[in-house]
């Protein structure tokens, strides 16, 4: 066995489970962070998050081409292994799971997780087949490594929320932890995605978390959210964004539609800035 300390690489599931088992053994508890590489401060938060509720910590690094429709950026989505596998080694992982496409879908594979309700709006609406890929990938994991917590961001909310609903419904034993997004000064949010926008892109970007901070401040104030969530996405059109797939106000946890804030909210929104689509949202509390 390795020694513990340094980052070790697997890429079978008997390796991954052989490596938990071995550290199981010894009385230790294990969290999990899964990923699709590409890592930046974002993912290294989760790992230090998992750093603190556990012994020992597994990152999952798999481009799942389940969640990608056909029009998606699956080819051109990055992969830097190298890169990752020395970030996660700084900031104390103790194993890469990297599997290929083969080990984590044989041929023949012929399940898939859904989730009703909490994935169908949103997200769910604009990436026909999204959350199924996640939800199918992400049961997947946490049988493989049996982690007693898994640490996701809070930047997709939706997913969280939809990763939640499915422990909870097939009774996974993993605690599922979420972690508040980490942003640039300038409020943007931090995503493997942001690498795609120009200079000038960039520069517009921030306006969208601006504009949740809008729709929060209204909804404090008694305001109603269409009115409000209305205003947003004509001022980030005002702004430079190509488009916005919606803006809106969520139950945080169903992801049911909020009309007046009665409750704590999230305001979620997805746009296209260039050719480039950027998700981001914010909690709001009456
Ligand atoms: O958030 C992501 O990076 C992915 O959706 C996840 C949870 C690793 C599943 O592929």
């Amino acid at each position: 066995m390795p020694q513990d300390g340094n980052l070790d690489i697997v890429r079978s599931v008997a390796d991954l489970r052989s490596r938990v088992k071995y550290w199981r053994d010894q009385g230790l508890s294990v969290a999990m962070v899964p990923t699709m590489g590409a890592l930046h401060q974002g993912h290294l938060a989760l790992v230090r998050t998992a750093l603190e509720l556990a012994d020992r910590v597994v990152a999952s690094v798999f481009v799942n081409p389940t969640q990608f429709g056909p029009s998606e950026d699956l080819s051109r989505y990055p992969r830097q292994e190298a890169q990752d596998a020395g970030l996660l080694d700084q900031a104390g992982c103790h194993l890469m799971f990297a599997p290929k496409v083969e080990e984590m879908y044989p041929d023949g594979f012929a399940t898939t997780i859904s989730v009703k309700g909490v994935s169908q709006p949103l997200e769910g609406a604009f990436r026909p087949g999204h959350f199924d890929g996640v939800a199918t990938v992400v049961t997947k994991l946490l049988m493989q490594g049996r982690p007693d917590f898994a640490v996701f961001g809070e930047k997709d909310w939706q997913q969280l929320a939809v990763i939640r609903r499915l422990a909870r419904d097939l009774d996974l034993p993993a605690e599922i932890v979420g972690v508040p997004t980490v942003r640039e000064a300038d409020g943007l949010a931090l995503s493997s995605r942001n690498a795609y926008l120009s200079p000038e892109d960039r520069s517009v970007a921030p306006a969208l978390h601006r504009a949740l901070q809008a729709v929060a401040e209204g909804l404090k104030q008694g305001k109603a959210a269409e009115e409000l969530c209305h205003r947003a996405a004509a001022d980030l059109l005002a702004a430079g964004f190509a488009s916005v797939d919606y803006i809106d106000v969520r139950d945080a946890d169903t992801m049911a539609k909020v009309l007046k804030l009665s409750r704590p909210a999230r305001i979620l929104a997805a746009t296209k800035l260039g050719g480039t689509r950027l998700i981001d949202n914010i909690g709001v509390e009456p």
